[in-house]
């Protein structure tokens, strides 16, 4: 069960300073990229044609950067490459309803090992339509867990691996997203999505020392809920708490807040909290694009 593509609109990649359509955009073979994922990447929604909570992704850039000792190119050209990507879809195809922004920069042209080459980073910037999540999402936890002691923690890396066989095991199942616990046994988050629980009239998503990356949306999320007086709170809850949930959210840039209606088999009605949480979510991004 994939997330369909949407229309023939062919992304558009910003890559060294030129606007290609995507099939023309070429990197080097040995961009260390490519060889042992040595990168970091940033997706952002697009919204008629315009790019949501940019500066927060570019400061999770450089984060991600930072932690793996990567040089990151400066915000000024990281803009200019969104700015120049989203003009020529712009100028293709109009403004996007809905899109997706793909930021993503590697550590270069670069030796066969794990070793890196003095090579200037690679950037590339990739937009692109995006299709609306179906109205009915399901999700499965996947028994892998996510090593919340690792040295790169938190950075969102092009070392992608771990969560394509994870998804690739919830599509099986008839699932759009898998969830994972931590080495602890505690939830952790979805390949590619924070997750927030109703307990007990509370929601709970676990706090950054479980592994999850620190997500836009969730950290969006955190700070609305608590300004529109909802009971949340971050911290740790067991992986098997996702059974007894009243209410299962999913928060990513594609996605908002979403409700989960089934998860692993278990049909999930969804809460009352939980239809406020996307209902918050929704009326506070409503009010500007970069948060
Ligand atoms: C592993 C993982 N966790 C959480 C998220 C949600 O982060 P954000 O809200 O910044 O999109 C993502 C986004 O793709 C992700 O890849």
């Amino acid at each position: 069960m994939t997330h369909a593509a949407p229309s023939p609109i062919v992304p558009k990649v910003w890559i060294a300073g030129d606007v290609l359509d995507a099939p023309r955009a070429r990197v080097a073979a040995l961009d260390h990229g490519l060889t042992v994922g040595d990168g970091i990447f940033e997706t952002c929604k697009v919204v008629q044609g315009e790019v949501f909570a940019l500066t927060r992704h570019l400061r999770r850039l450089a984060r991600s950067a930072a932690m793996l000792g990567l040089p990151c190119p400066d915000d000024a050209l990281v803009r200019r490459a969104v700015e120049e990507v989203r003009r020529a879809v712009l100028d293709d195809a109009g403004p996007l309803p809905l899109g997706r922004l793909r930021i993503t920069v590697t550590g270069g042209a670069g030796p066969l090992g794990s070793d890196r080459g003095a090579a200037e980073p690679t950037l590339v910037v990739a937009l692109g339509p995006a299709a609306p999540w179906p109205a009915h999402i399901a999700a499965v936890t996947v028994p892998w867990p996510r090593n919340e002691h690792s040295a790169i923690v938190g950075a969102k890396t092009t070392s992608y691996a771990e969560n394509v066989v994870a998804l690739e095991r919830a599509h099986r199942e008839g699932a759009h997203e898998a969830v994972m616990p931590n080495t602890a046994g505690n939830l952790c988050e979805g390949t590619g999505s924070n997750v927030v629980l109703d307990l007990d009239g509370e929601l709970v998503t676990p706090p950054l020392s479980s592994g999850c990356l620190a997500g836009i949306t969730r950290e969006l999320f955190l700070e609305w809920a608590a300004k529109d007086g909802l009971p949340v709170a971050e911290r740790d809850v067991p992986i098997g708490d996702v059974a007894r949930a009243a209410d299962v959210l999913l928060a990513s840039s594609t996605r908002n807040v979403q409700q989960v209606q089934r998860m692993d088999g278990r049909a999930v009605l969804g809460s009352e909290l939980g239809r406020r949480a996307v209902e918050v979510f929704e009326r506070y991004a409503a009010l500007g694009m970069d948060p």
